[in-house]
């Protein structure tokens, strides 16, 4: 199994670019789905995660080719692949794939209002909580799907002449079930009204393909969206936007190490919070033409606390990754989790590089020190993986991650991008 080494004490200066989100191309590729032409995605990272669902979206019937060559034979960067979903031929999407990854439960939406029916795994995913699927089914439930739990199985289907437009507002803000009911809703009878809806920006993007399609959703991106149902919808091409995450996780890296980074192709706008944030701690960002830039040089690492909420607050996404800044920062911190209700499993591996954290409930208080040692640790979930790359970097000596395979889920290139930058890291295959 693949390792990743790093050599901490470099700084990062250079030029990164940013890769497609991977949470917009994951719903993107999924309301493929909700059409019998042709949906071409632009700009799709090249990640395990794209892979998997490649796979599960082939066992429905969608015909997918890579830059014009068959699935797995396209390596280059930033893909553009072909989704055709001429005819569904299974809306059972079974245990054995659907336990990889928890987004392929959203393939529940599409198929239920293209076919009727859908017969989905209950999912599996990070083990970063429970994670359950109540907003789902009482979501498609408020547009007349009948939902029945069987098995380790949601077996959903629509009433004789499909799903009906209805009103539902989410008791909790929820990314996923946004994505899923408003997918749902473009092709039900009548009117739909999410309130309470997620706000993140790869709900707008699947809004802006979705619209491409054919469909007729306003609201997306703030917490009330409206879709008026219609009769079907088309292919489009569409360009996924940049990773937020991604570029939010390099910016803790330049502000960690210290050094002067452009992250290319991506937008600021998209993650206000953590930049201010970063800022805080004492780097200095600017918008450049296509990107963003980030200098810390001199003075060290000032201590910042946050709370992670939903966007546009401070993303759970990106809240391992601060904690591995806040390790060498000069003063204490405090890191609030509201989303997940167990995602602090890089607490300990942190503690092993010489970090000193402490937990109290949803809190972790971070002691900064002053120096980090390399030590051997295990990537536990994507972003908490990633966060040990970050202390890793500022690290004296060697840090050997294990367990990579986390990393592959969400990273595209990341030994590439940060080694290209001065970084020394290495994949280590066993
Ligand atoms: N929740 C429920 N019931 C539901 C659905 C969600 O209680 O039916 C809870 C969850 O357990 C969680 C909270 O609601 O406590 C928010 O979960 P959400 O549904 O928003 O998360 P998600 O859609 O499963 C997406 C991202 C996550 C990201 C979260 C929050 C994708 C593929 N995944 O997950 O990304 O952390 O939104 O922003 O878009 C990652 O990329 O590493 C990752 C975990």
């Amino acid at each position: 199994m693949d390792r990743i080494r790093i050599v901490g004490g470099n700084q990062l200066n250079g030029v990164i670019p940013i890769s497609g989100a991977k949470n917009a191309a994951l719903p993107l590729m999924i309301a493929s789905l909700l059409t019998d032409d042709t949906l071409t995605l632009e700009n799709v990272p090249h990640l395990a995660d794209v892979e998997q669902l490649i796979r599960i979206l082939g066992n429905h019937g969608a015909d997918i080719s890579v830059n014009g060559r068959r699935e797995r034979q396209g390596e280059s960067y930033a893909r553009t692949i072909h989704f055709t979903s001429r005819n569904i031929v299974s809306t059972t999407a079974p245990y054995e794939l659907v336990s990889k990854m928890r987004a392929s439960f959203w393939v529940i939406g599409p198929l239920l209002a293209r076919e009727g029916k859908a017969r989905v795994s209950l999912p599996g995913g990070c083990a970063i909580g429970t994670r359950p699927v109540d907003l789902f089914i009482e979501g498609l439930t408020a547009l007349g799907a009948n939902i029945e739990i069987d098995g380790g199985y949601v077996n959903a289907t629509a009433p004789a002449g499909g799903l009906i437009g209805g009103r539902y507002v989410f008791p909790k803000v929820s990314v996923g079930a946004t994505h899923v009911l408003m997918m749902a809703a473009t092709l039900a009878n009548g009117t739909t009204v999410i309130g309470n809806a997620a706000r993140e920006p790869e709900v707008a993007d699947l809004a802006k393909c979705l619209n491409a399609m054919g469909a007729k959703i306003s609201g997306a991106g703030t917490g009330t969206i409206t879709i008026e149902g219609v009769r079907s919808l088309s292919g489009a091409r569409h360009r996924v936007l940049p990773d937020r995450i991604e570029t939010g996780t390099y910016a803790m890296a330049v502000a960690m190490t210290g050094g002067d980074v452009i992250l290319e192709d991506t937008d600021p706008s998209l993650l206000d919070t953590a930049l201010e944030a970063i800022r805080r701690a004492g780097a200095e960002i600017s918008a450049t033409n296509s990107g963003i830039r980030i200098v810390r040089n001199g003075p060290g690492i000032r201590p910042v606390d946050i709370v992670t909420d939903p966007f546009p607050g401070f993303p759970t996404d990106l809240q391992a990754q601060f904690m591995g800044l806040m390790t060498k920062a000069g003063g204490v911190s405090h890191i609030t989790e509201t989303i997940f209700e167990n995602r602090f499993m890089h607490v300990q591996e942190l503690a092993r590089l010489g970090a000193r954290i402490s937990l109290a409930g949803q809190t972790a208080k971070i002691e900064g020190v002053s120096r980090l040692k390399g030590a051997p640790v295990m990537a536990t979930d994507l972003r908490a993986s990633v966060s040990l790359v970050i202390a890793g970097l500022a690290a004296e000596g060697e840090t050997m991650v294990s367990r990579v395979y986390h990393l592959d889920r969400g990273f595209e290139r990341l030994e590439e991008k940060l080694t290209r930058c001065g970084a020394h890291v290495e994949r280590v295959s066993d």
